[in-house]
């Protein structure tokens, strides 16, 4: 098996091939991902909420994220692992930009990086591109800008179509080798994904991408309460976990375990 490389997305993308992304945030779940096969692995800012337990993506630190990148890499050597840049790390300026994704790089082993925004983050793709960093953009609803976009809400209906048109285009244009969208009408992030060159990947933007993202915890189920519309859970690993501890609890207070064969 090969290792990922963004090449091989732009070749999936030529050849209307399909590919699912998923979030990691720790060597052994990295581990099952790479056995699955999971071509890019995302260790997200997410990480903030399921992780650290953070209300939104807004607290969490690049001294937060640097370790969990490290855990993954290690567990999925196959994979393409694209470390989040969190919120007050790289907006500042293209060279705030380049210093904190070069930590991703050097201190993480991760081998791109992902930042928020279109047009207004440009220059800051530019610069990490040129030197040498894959940049992957996020456009759609941004979840470190909650608290100007209004809550999680679909972004791009009606008039604000143009405007996600024109970030996605900049995006691009500025080297990006990939772009989620998320929380887009499904036709509108179909008509971007023909427009644009580079492989889009959707997260509760239809079916037209090139590629699907999820959190993993979504995916399986690991967090109980209630998930957005665009999740689907394959699996329902939070029921599991909750019953082994319970019933391995009550095997102890009962004496049942550990028996003869778990003893020297
Ligand atoms: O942080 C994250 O998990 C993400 C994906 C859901 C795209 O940004
Ligand atoms: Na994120």
């Amino acid at each position: 098996r090969r290792k990922t490389r963004v090449q091989h997305l732009q070749q999936l993308k030529a050849a209307g091939e399909k590919w699912a992304m998923l979030t990691a945030y720790d060597y052994s779940t990295a581990r099952l991902f790479e056995e699955a096969g999971i071509p890019v692995l995302l260790v997200g800012d997410s990480a903030a909420n399921v992780v650290y337990g953070y209300d939104t993506t807004v607290p969490v630190t690049a001294d937060e994220l640097i370790p969990l990148v490290r855990g993954v890499v290690r567990g999925a050597p196959h994979a393409l692992v694209v470390a989040d840049l969190p919120f007050g790390s790289y907006e500042g300026s293209p060279e705030l930009a380049l210093a904190t994704a070069t930590r991703f790089m050097k201190e993480g082993g991760a081998q791109a990086v992902k930042l928020e925004g279109g047009e207004r983050v440009a220059d800051h793709i530019a610069l990490l591109t040129g030197a040498g960093i894959p940049v992957m953009a996020h456009i759609g609803f941004t979840p470190q800008s909650v608290n100007t976009l209004g809550g999680f809400r679909v972004q791009g209906r009606g008039d604000a179509a143009e405007r996600l048109i024109a970030d996605a285009i900049a995006v691009e244009e500025a080297g990006a080798f990939s772009v989620v969208m998320e929380m887009v009408p499904a036709e509108l992030a179909g008509m971007v994904t023909r427009k644009l060159t580079i492989p889009t990947v959707g997260i509760g933007a239809g079916a037209d991408c090139d590629a699907q993202v999820l959190v993993w915890q979504d995916m399986a189920a690991y967090t109980s309460g209630k998930t957005a519309k665009f999740v689907k859970r394959f699996a329902r690993l939070g029921d599991d976990l909750r019953e082994a501890a319970a019933t391995y609890a009550a095997e102890v207070r009962q004496g049942v375990f550990p028996g003869p064969e778990h003893s020297f």
